[in-house]
């Protein structure tokens, strides 16, 4: 693992994929790269926008040619969307060059972060805390089979967070 020269932050939505991995890019003077951001750059809207004007199916699809440019990348802090892990491609990929970490955060830790938030649209439904536990139900196991090591979020401070990968890294 020690050759591997990107770190990739994976886990559900409002777990602090970006915020987290902007502090150990910093650290470690990597760049940053964040995913949603990259496809956002490319359709020149929010994801939310493009979710509705053309549909999910469309979204991954970018998404995976994102991933995979992205994953050729070197010294590179990598935090991605919520969703990658429903195609494997997107693990092959990242796995290639990079040490994946799952911050994994609990259905209602997430719901209180998220409780507010308009910019998830598929977590836009009639009673958000069933739809990210259930997703998290189907989303689970993918995200722990992905991941080499797996953080612990709940009531932890992003520098709590950045202290322990940072431990993983360093062995
Ligand atoms: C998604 C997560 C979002 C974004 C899109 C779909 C998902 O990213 O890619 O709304 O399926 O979990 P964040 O995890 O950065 O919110």
């Amino acid at each position: 693992m020690k050759n591997k020269s990107n770190i990739v932050l994976i886990g559900f939505m409002g777990c602090g994929k970006s915020t987290i991995g902007k502090i150990l890019a910093n650290k470690l003077d990597y760049y940053f790269y964040d995913t949603d951001i990259l496809v956002e750059k490319e359709i020149g809207m929010p994801i939310s926008k493009y979710f509705a004007e053309h549909g999910e199916t469309e979204f991954r699809l970018l998404e995976e040619r994102i991933i995979s440019q992205v994953s050729m990348r070197s010294k590179a802090v990598i935090a991605s969307g919520g969703g990658i892990v429903k195609n494997h491609n997107n693990i092959l990929s990242l796995r290639n060059n990079g040490i994946i970490f799952y911050l994994k955060g609990s259905p209602n830790f997430i719901f209180d972060r998220l409780r507010y938030d308009t910019t998830r649209p598929l977590l836009n439904t009639n009673n958000k805390l069933e739809t990210i536990k259930n997703l998290l139900k189907e989303r689970s196991p993918l995200y722990e089979n992905a991941s080499d090591f797996i953080i612990d979020i709940d009531n932890q401070s992003s520098d709590d967070i950045v202290v322990s990968i940072l431990s993983h890294i360093r062995r």
